[in-house]
């Protein structure tokens, strides 16, 4: 069984549920403050709810970003927020000081991980616009962890780079791959020199709200992370897991 029923990038459905948001917004707010029934990718499936019912425990400035977020027009892209606590969680079990985020949005994620690392962790925060984190900005300020995150506006790749000839291989502990689809490949072969030994790398949107059972040819997008798979799935230096949270997620351990 998946939970996962809406394509995270379909964008009349991202229109569609963009307005749904926005109007629950606005009324939920109008009618109570106590309405506030969390929303995640899951349509209105009741099961789905009842999962974020009893596993959701929110930090409060993390839920304003998330109603901060769900008032923008890309809101879709938004991690799911489960998957955002069960990230955070994996990470601490790993003892994660430095961590990647390569696509970071209006940042849910990278706070949520920078609130799961010690004083003394970094996330590296990769986006190409600041336009998506200038809005997260003020609500890393608010839970105090802005020291935490250290953002940096190019394409990622450049960013891995960096990092790389810096003498920074083998020194991270999670890496979080969110950009463009397109260079997955790349980013999971530059995370995997990144991270230590132990070290995790997740990978979202690996079912692409299930267009890779069926990949079509003139669709770039699907044909890469189909591509992708089908590496890792024989790829000998990681131990591996494909979720069914969100819009599917792998695990990759570095061996
Ligand atoms: C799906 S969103 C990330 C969601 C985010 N992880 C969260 O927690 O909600 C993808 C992001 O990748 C960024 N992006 C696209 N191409 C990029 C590139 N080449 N380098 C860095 N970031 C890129 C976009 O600007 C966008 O903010
Ligand atoms: C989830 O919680 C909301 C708000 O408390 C409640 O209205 C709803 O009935 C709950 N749904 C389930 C399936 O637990
Ligand atoms: C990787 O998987 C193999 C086979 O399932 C297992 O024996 C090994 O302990 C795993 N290694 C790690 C680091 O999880």
């Amino acid at each position: 069984m998946t939970f996962r029923n809406i394509s995270k990038e379909a964008l009349a459905g991202s229109i569609t549920l963009g307005v749904i948001f926005i109007a629950g917004y606005v009324f939920g707010k109008k009618k109570s403050s106590r309405m506030s029934i969390i929303k995640s990718h899951c349509g209105d499936d009741p099961l789905m709810q009842y999962v974020l019912n009893h596993s959701m425990r929110e930090h409060p400035v993390l839920k304003e970003l998330r109603l901060r977020t769900m008032e923008h027009s890309w809101n879709i892209m938004m991690v799911a927020c489960e998957q955002s606590q069960f990230m955070a969680n994996l990470a601490k079990l790993i003892k994660t000081k430095k961590a990647l985020e390569i696509g970071v949005y209006t940042g849910y994620n990278t706070l949520s991980m920078a609130l799961a690392l010690p004083d003394d962790g970094v996330v590296v925060a990769c986006d190409i616009t600041d336009d998506y984190p200038n809005i997260g900005k003020p609500f890393w300020k608010e839970a105090g962890v802005e020291k935490k995150i250290d953002l940096r506006i190019q394409p990622a790749l450049k960013t891995l780079d960096d990092l790389l000839a810096a003498g920074e291989a083998e020194t991270f502990d999670f890496a979080f791959i969110d950009a463009d689809k397109v260079n997955y490949d790349n980013y999971f072969e530059k995370c995997l020199q990144l991270l230590r030994k132990g070290g995790v790398i997740a990978i979202d949107n690996v079912l692409w709200g299930g267009k890779v059972v069926n990949p079509s040819p003139d669709d770039p997008d699907t044909v890469a992370i189909d591509k992708l798979n089908k590496k890792l799935h024989r790829d000998v230096r990681i131990n591996l897991s494909m979720l069914t949270v969100g819009d599917g997620l792998t695990l990759a351990i570095k061996l």
